[in-house]
């Protein structure tokens, strides 16, 4: 039996696993690490043909410690084999956790650039890959920069986004500038190794806003990734349809606040913002987005989905952390972005239910839709009229103890505007979803387009994970029921019509026991 070295390792590492397999709140559709802790995806890529993803992984135990990088590869981003670990803490500039990063492919060498944490804090890393990205050997100069810019104040310094500009690599790296903002640092060099700072590429205002707003800014930007959306490369000539998007995930003083982006147009040594938005209602649950460009040309977008459940919970779990299924990232007429899961996603559907031509209206009287399950792909088009509320009911348990509803119920609602216009508003009530008082049930909810009321629903429900897409605006979070309710209803206030529902179960990614170690 592995030692155990950390206070929160009270998991023996040989029971880990089992204790993983065994909890009902585990997605099967998901990616999630064999067992222990998962958080944000890195090296995300396609190379010769097969999907590449990286993880934050502790396999000690389901708390944040010594952080490796697990990895995982695809054929069809859908079902995923274990790959040993990539990078592993060494005596060095990261001994202490090899934290998040990039690959990049450097004529034909695979290469990571990462965040090696030693001494509490955290400076550039490299290493290479053999052909098959199997074998990673750090660069004998790490850290390939030796420390944050001189003379600013930063309130932390660390992930990185790297992309080869002309003859030349460039890259961004996360951080904070006190008394002011959260920046990325521009860099540049013509072989991965040797850096020239530029300077921030932007720096964001802390001082804007409140530090509880959805789109509140941070003292530091984790995991920024710049990339344009839509046709061309970063640096190439613009087009009004392909915006320029720098992504950060807004953190401060140890919180993880919410993914936020950026559109405007990233020329020169510097980014001119045009606007600010939120990359996904769901906040923290859907953290530290890394994206890539496949051999298809599709944007596809991974994030972490923290859990909502204690700590202490998560280590008698075994396991911690979820990774969204990948998404692809486009941009609407109006330059903001546009999310769906992958549609190979729909290679795991199974058992095919259908409604059609339904009108909801009236008194909210829920109606059983016939649909059930706890790992569910459903689709719906809807038309709102104005001011009208639909509830969609997922996880619900019926015959509950309370007499005016199911003891859970977690509740996906859509709300035209009263005056009829093109606007609504998404919302996950989570209020009902768990009779566990101790897990996180905030409310979540933002704008949405609904033009003439029609809305397209997409809701990807998978045990403890859901994401929800209402006309590609992301919504991801996490529900902890504990009664193992199925139950899928329908209800409205004012006319929904309800034009199309499809839903299928979704089967199970992986079979038979995963090894911590692969
Ligand atoms: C974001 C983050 C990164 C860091 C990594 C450590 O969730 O804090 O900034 O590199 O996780 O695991």
């Amino acid at each position: 039996m592995t030692e155990l070295t950390h206070p929160l390792a009270t998991v023996p590492q040989d029971e880990l696993v089992a204790r993983a397999e065994a909890d009902p709140l585990r997605p099967r559709f998901h990616f999630v690490s064999p067992a222990g802790w998962l958080n944000d995806p890195n090296g995300v890529s396609q190379w010769n043909g097969t999907y590449h993803l990286f993880y934050q992984y502790n396999p000690e135990g389901a708390f944040h410690h010594r952080i490796q990088w697990g990895h995982a590869t695809s054929t069809d981003l859908v079902t995923w084999t274990d790959q040993p670990v990539a990078l592993e803490p060494s005596a060095g500039p990261d001994a202490e956790g090899c934290w998040s990063g990039v690959l990049v492919n450097d004529g034909g060498t695979p290469t990571l650039v990462y965040s090696g944490r030693f001494e509490d804090r955290e400076l550039p890393c490299v290493a290479v890959g053999s052909p098959d990205l199997l074998n990673w050997t750090k660069d004998p100069g790490n850290p390939v920069i030796a420390a944050p810019p001189a003379g600013v104040d930063v309130t932390a310094y660390r992930d990185h986004c790297v992309w080869r500009e002309g003859t030349k690599w460039r890259q961004l790296v996360g951080s904070g500038i006190r008394q002011r903002g959260g920046t990325a640092f521009l860099y540049e060099s013509a072989d991965l190794r040797s850096w020239d700072y530029i300077g921030p590429l932007f720096i964001g205002d802390a001082s804007q806003g409140d530090p509880a707003d959805t789109d509140w800014t941070g003292t530091m930007w984790e995991c920024v990734d710049l990339f344009r959306a839509g046709h061309g490369s970063l640096g190439s000539a613009p087009s009004n349809a392909s915006p320029d998007v720098l992504v950060f995930s807004a953190w401060n003083d140890g919180d993880t606040h919410h993914p936020l982006y950026w559109t405007g147009r990233y020329a020169g040594d510097s980014f001119e913002p045009a606007a600010l938005h939120r990359l996904d209602y769901g906040g923290r649950f859907f953290y530290a987005p890394q994206s890539f460009e496949d051999e298809s040309g599709r944007r596809v977008m991974f994030g972490w989905m923290q859990e909502g459940r204690s700590d202490a919970a998560m280590v008698e779990a075994g396991w911690s952390g979820v990774m969204s299924l990948p998404r692809t990232v486009t941009a609407s007429e109006d330059g903001t972005l546009r999310f769906a899961p992958v549609p190979e996603i729909k290679k795991l559907r199974r058992g095919h239910v259908g409604l059609s031509g339904l009108v909801l209206g009236g008194a909210p009287v829920p109606l059983e839709t016939g649909v059930s399950g706890q790992q569910l792909d459903l689709e719906l088009d809807l038309e709102l009229a104005p001011g009208a509320l639909l509830r969609l009911g997922v996880l619900g348990s019926i015959g509950g103890s309370t007499s005016d509803g199911p003891a859970e119920e977690t509740v996906i609602e859509l709300r035209r505007a009263d005056d009829g216009g093109n606007n609504g508003t998404l919302r996950l009530d989570r209020t009902q979803s768990s009779l566990d008082p101790t897990v996180d049930v905030d409310d979540k909810s933002g704008p949405v387009p609904m033009p003439e009321g029609r809305v397209h629903l997409r809701v990807i429900l998978d045990r403890s994970a859901v994401e929800i897409f209402a006309n590609g605006i992301a919504l991801t979070a996490r529900i902890y029921p504990t009664l193992g309710g199925e139950n899928v209803s329908l209800a409205a206030e004012g006319t929904a019509k309800v034009l199309s529902l499809d839903a299928w179960t979704m089967a199970d990614i992986f079979d038979g026991t995963r090894s911590l170690f692969p």
